[in-house]
């Protein structure tokens, strides 16, 4: 049997059963597609639930507010996901009259919806021939095929989506895609990939040529930023004062605290000495407990934060800043790396 047959064959005697996979309406599938971005199965799993029941249909999802999708998107990060979710969902109501559209060349328009995206939800749920290439695909190519160009240079995504085209199963494009995906998950894996389960080692490249850890290749050319935030604790008996972030940063219109960023993160006469602290805080701080350290990875920076109590209230109030009941704190969206900060001391 050649590679498609084999891939098909395995794929249908071992596929996880997952909701998304039952079903080929193309809202749901791209509920699917997005909240796994990024994201693995095992995490993305409950908030596909929860979305899906929050919002069975694109219309109540136009309908809803960005607080409310970030709310419900918390903890899962890139929360710019969330937002453009919320832009497509009311394109789609005022353009295609709620009903999500299903070809390639209408979703490709859509925000937050890419080649791959639209690539999955039209070949998941209209069976449009159009290969997915995901970091699943790319794994399974690089390996199966022996393809050493790397997979973030533009050459090599050409080449990758070009063999992936070339390999697509023209009578069953949606299956011959999950099927991909779900090797380079659960066989092909990154490391410890178990090929002596594999359908189609016989002819893979990397398994034949001793490759296996050599393969993808991929080019590591982003610089990874360092931030230091110090985040100040002030609360006036039973609220607490919160900052509403911008849109032009990392968790833009989220909720985090007052926040002063220095450019290092042990240095108390830094942060005491900033101007952001002697402008709205006063010279005369009344510092009660620095927390430890915490580290916290994102894309392209790395970000160590602190959270600092102080008494008393502050000398000025920035316009972002406004004092929250303690008990509606749960309805806000927060980043979770200051959720975590806070939740035990408020009861989240
Ligand atoms: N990751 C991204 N899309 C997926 C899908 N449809 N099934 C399983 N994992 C995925």
């Amino acid at each position: 049997m050649d590679f498609n047959n084999e891939l098909l064959n395995w794929y249908q005697n071992n596929k996880r059963d997952l909701p998304w996979r039952n079903t080929t309406d193309p809202y749901t599938i791209w509920l699917s597609e997005i909240i796994l971005q990024q994201t693995r199965v095992e995490q993305g799993l409950p908030y596909f639930t929860r979305f899906l029941e929050k919002y069975p249909t694109v219309s109540g999802f136009a309908a809803a507010t960005e607080d409310d999708v970030l709310k419900l998107w918390q903890g899962l990060g890139y929360y710019s996901r969330g937002r453009n979710m919320l832009k497509t969902a009311k394109l789609v109501q005022e353009h295609y009259n709620g009903i999500f559209p299903a070809q390639y060349d209408q979703l490709i328009k859509l925000t937050g919806i890419g080649e791959y995206t639209a690539a999955a939800i039209s070949s998941f749920s209209s069976n449009e021939a159009r290969a997915v290439v995901d970091g699943n695909v790319y794994r399974v190519l690089a390996r199966y095929l022996g393809i050493d160009e790397a997979i973030n240079s533009t050459r090599g995504k050409k080449i990758f989506q070009n063999a992936a085209n070339e390999l697509l199963n023209q009578q069953k494009p949606g299956m011959h895609n999950q099927a991909m995906m779900e090797l380079g998950a659960v066989i092909c894996k990154p490391k410890n990939p178990v090929c002596g389960i594999c359908p189609v080692r016989a002819g893979c490249y990397a398994f034949m040529h001793n490759a296996i850890n050599s393969l993808p290749v991929k080019l590591n050319k982003v610089k990874v930023r360092e931030r230091h935030f110090n985040y100040f604790l002030i609360t006036d008996g039973d609220r607490l004062l919160v900052n509403k972030r911008s849109d032009t940063d990392i968790w833009a219109n989220m909720y985090d605290l007052p926040l002063v960023e220095t450019d290092s993160g042990s240095n108390i006469n830094e942060l005491i000495t900033h101007p952001d602290v002697t402008g709205y805080f006063g010279r005369n701080l009344k510092i009660t407990e620095i927390s430890p350290v915490k580290k916290h990875i994102l894309t392209h920076q790395r970000l160590f934060v602190r959270l600092i109590t102080m008494q008393g209230p502050p000398e000025k109030i920035k316009d972002s800043w406004r004092f929250i009941r303690f008990e509606d704190l749960k309805n806000l969206a927060i980043p979770k790396i200051v959720f975590i900060f806070i939740k035990n001391i408020f009861n989240l």
